[in-house]
C-alpha cells in the first residue's frame, strides 16, 4: 500500500498530548514527536493539548494517540471517556490502564500470580503512625501508588528518615514502602505482542530519580544491554508475563531491578511510556530494527478495536 492509501485507512488521528498531570512537559515533548512521525507517513495528525473540556474537541477525529503520560491519561480514566464516546484509541484498554497505573494493585496481582516484585508495605494517611515502627530492614523505596517520572520518591536509608519519606509520598496519593534491590536496572518495551531489546539504565545517582531521567548528562543507557543470552531471554519472558498478566495491550515498558545473585524484581508497567526521540522505546526499537516513525505507525495499528480485548 502507498503511503496515502496507508493513510486513508486511519482517517483524521488526534494526538492527545500535554495534560496537567506532573508529567506535562514530559508529555509536550513526546506528542510533538509523534505528530513529526506521523505527518511524515502522511496521516492527517492534529495536536490536541489535554487541558479544560477537550473532549469536546475530539468529535471530528476518527482516533486518538494517546501521549499522554501520567494521571488523566495513563490511569484508564481518559480510556474510559474514549469507549464511551466510541474513538477507537491507541494502547492499552480502561483495566490494563488504571491497574498499571497503580503500583499497590499491580504488585498485589503479581504476588498473586507468583511473578517477582519486591516485598512492599501499603502506608495511607491514617495508618501512619502504627505502620511504620513494623519497618526494620533498610534501605527501603517510598513512593506514591499512583504517579511516574519519579515524582514523590525517595529512597530511605535509616529508620529516622522513614517519616518525611513517607509524608512526602502521601502529598500525592498512598504510599508503598518497597524493599530497596541494590543491583542493576533494566527497562523492556513491548510492542504489540514483540518484545524489543531491553535497556539497561545505570546512574551514579542513588536511584534513576527525575533528574537522572531527564536532565542529567551522565545517566548511561545500554543498548544491547549486556546480560548474556540466557538472562536476557528470562528478563524478557517476565516483562511479557507481567505485560500480559494485566491484560496490557498495543505497546508498554516494564521496569525490572536484577539483584547481585542474578534474581529479577518486577517495579512496574507503563502503558504509555516517553516518546520523545530520546526516550527510552525509541531507543530499543531502534536496536530491534524498528526505526521511530515504523514504531509510531505500528503503535497508531494498536488503535483498531480488537487490541484491547486481547490477552
Ligand atoms: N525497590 C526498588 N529498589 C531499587 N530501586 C528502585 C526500587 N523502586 C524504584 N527504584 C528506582 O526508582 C526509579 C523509579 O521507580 P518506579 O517504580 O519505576 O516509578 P516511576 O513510576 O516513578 O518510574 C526506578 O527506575 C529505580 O531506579
Ligand atoms: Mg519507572
Amino acid at each position: 500500500m502507498s503511503k496515502s492509501n496507508e493513510s486513508e485507512k486511519f482517517g483524521k488521528v488526534a494526538v492527545l498530548y500535554g495534560g496537567d498531570s506532573a508529567e506535562r512537559d514530559i508529555s509536550l515533548q513526546s506528542g510533538e514527536s509523534v505528530l513529526h512521525a506521523l505527518r511524515e507517513e502522511c496521516i492527517a495528525a492534529e495536536g490536541v493539548d489535554c487541558r479544560g473540556n477537550y473532549l469536546q474537541k475530539l468529535a471530528e477525529f476518527d482516533r486518538v494517540f494517546i501521549a499522554l503520560h501520567g494521571r488523566g491519561g495513563e490511569d484508564g480514566t481518559l480510556q474510559g471517556a474514549l469507549e464511551v464516546l466510541r474513538i477507537p484509541y491507541t494502547g492499552s484498554g480502561v483495566l490494563a490502564s488504571a491497574l498499571a497505573m497503580d503500583k499497590v494493585l499491580c504488585k498485589q496481582l503479581w504476588e498473586g500470580v507468583n511473578l517477582p516484585t519486591p516485598e512492599f508495605l501499603v502506608v495511607t494517611e491514617s495508618e501512619q503512625l502504627t505502620k511504620l515502627n513494623k519497618v526494620e530492614n533498610f534501605p527501603v523505596m517510598v513512593k506514591p501508588a499512583r504517579e511516574g517520572s519519579s515524582v514523590g520518591m525517595s529512597k530511605v536509608d535509616t529508620a529516622g528518615d522513614l517519616k518525611q519519606a513517607v509524608s512526602l509520598a502521601l502529598q500525592y496519593d498512598i504510599a508503598l514502602v518497597e524493599r530497596y534491590i541494590q543491583g542493576e536496572e533494566y527497562t523492556v518495551a513491548i510492542l504489540g505482542d514483540k518484545v524489543l531489546p531491553p535497556v539497561r539504565l545505570k546512574t551514579p545517582r542513588d536511584f534513576y530519580d527525575y533528574e537522572a531521567k531527564y536532565q542529567s548528562q551522565d545517566t548511561e543507557y545500554r543498548c544491547p544491554c549486556g546480560l548474556d543470552p540466557d538472562d536476557e531471554a528470562a528478563l524478557k519472558t517476565l516483562a511479557y508475563e507481567a505485560y500480559k498478566s494485566v491484560s496490557a495491550s498495543g505497546w508498554g515498558r516494564v521496569d525490572v531491578m536484577r539483584d547481585a545473585a542474578g534474581r529479577f524484581y518486577l517495579l512496574e508497567i507503563n502503558t504509555v511510556p516517553g516518546m520523545t526521540s530520546h526516550s527510552l522505546v525509541p531507543m530499543a526499537a531502534k536496536q530491534g530494527g524498528i526505526s521511530f516513525n515504523r514504531l509510531v505507525m505500528e503503535i497508531l495499528e494498536s488503535s483498531f478495536p480488537q487490541s484491547h480485548s486481547q490477552g
